[in-house]
């Protein structure tokens, strides 16, 4: 599915990946955990595209990601998805169909179809600036559907939601995993990878230090949050 080896990233002279090997398998989802800053956008602007890697590799579903066609494979749900405010949600979704070469009738059908699967099909008609953050979420995960991708790359799709829309957006994704997809969420938020996700990776300074099943990693009585900072907190001891 994919497989990321020993990808390198600088900005300048700073290197915000340092050899960071990934693999997510068909059909499972894994947690991308990593305290602010530890590279996981830049990862996921790699595989799709927005980031050149400095060294590395790239592979999605036996195709190198320098190769375009690679790319249909993908769906990308961003850290701060932009829309544009003067369309409703239901344009929005059309247009970006429409840039997938979808035809103007299936464009039209498949943004109503995941307007529904999202539930914001009642809100056909609401411009995207008067969207709340939950329902810009919404939609972000929305447009990472379009073309169907067998692959969903998700950028803290919970980030800044209330305990109702996390609970409505995991709901969400829930069901994507149901229907088989394979998705690699990044995220801070421990409690929602160890609901969410069968596998996780942990990345620390743009170094994987940790990765494997969460049964694993929750060893008797430990939370995933205390195996987490204790990874962290022995990686920086060990660079002492
Ligand atoms: N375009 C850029 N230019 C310079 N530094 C960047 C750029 N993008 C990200 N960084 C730096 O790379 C590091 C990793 O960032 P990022 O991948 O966004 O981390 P995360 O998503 O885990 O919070 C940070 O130190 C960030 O400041
Ligand atoms: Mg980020």
């Amino acid at each position: 599915m994919i497989n990321i080896k020993n990808l390198s990233k600088s900005f300048g002279k700073t290197k915000v990946l340092d050899k960071v090997s990934l693999r997510v398998k068909r059909g499972e989802v894994l947690g991308f955990l990593g305290p602010n800053g530890a590279g996981k956008t830049t990862t996921l602007k790699a595989i799709v595209g927005l980031v050149w890697a400095t060294e590395g590799e790239i592979v999605i579903n036996n195709l190198e990601s320098k190769n375009i066609q690679s790319h249909r494979h993908l769906g990308y749900m961003p850290e701060d998805p932009y829309f544009y405010e003067y369309l409703t949600g239901r344009e929005f979704l059309v247009f970006v169909a429409e840039l997938q070469k979808i035809n103007k009738n299936n464009a039209k059908e498949q943004a109503d179809e995941l307007l529904g699967l999202v539930g914001l099909g009642d809100e056909t008609k609401k411009y995207v600036r008067n969207y709340s953050k939950g329902m810009r979420q919404r939609l972000g995960i929305a447009q990472a559907l379009v073309g169907d991708p067998e692959i969903l790359l998700l950028d803290e799709p919970l980030d800044g939601l209330d305990p109702i829309g996390r609970s409505e957006v995991k709901n969400i994704l829930l069901d994507l995993k149901k229907q088989g997809k394979t998705i690699l969420i990044s995220s801070h938020i421990l409690a929602d990878i160890e609901e969410l996700c069968d596998r996780v990776a942990i990345i620390n300074k743009g170094k994987i230090i940790k990765s494997g099943k969460i049964s694993d990693f929750i060893k008797k009585g430990q939370s995933l949050e205390k195996a987490f900072v204790k990874s962290i907190t022995n990686q920086e001891r060990s660079k002492r």
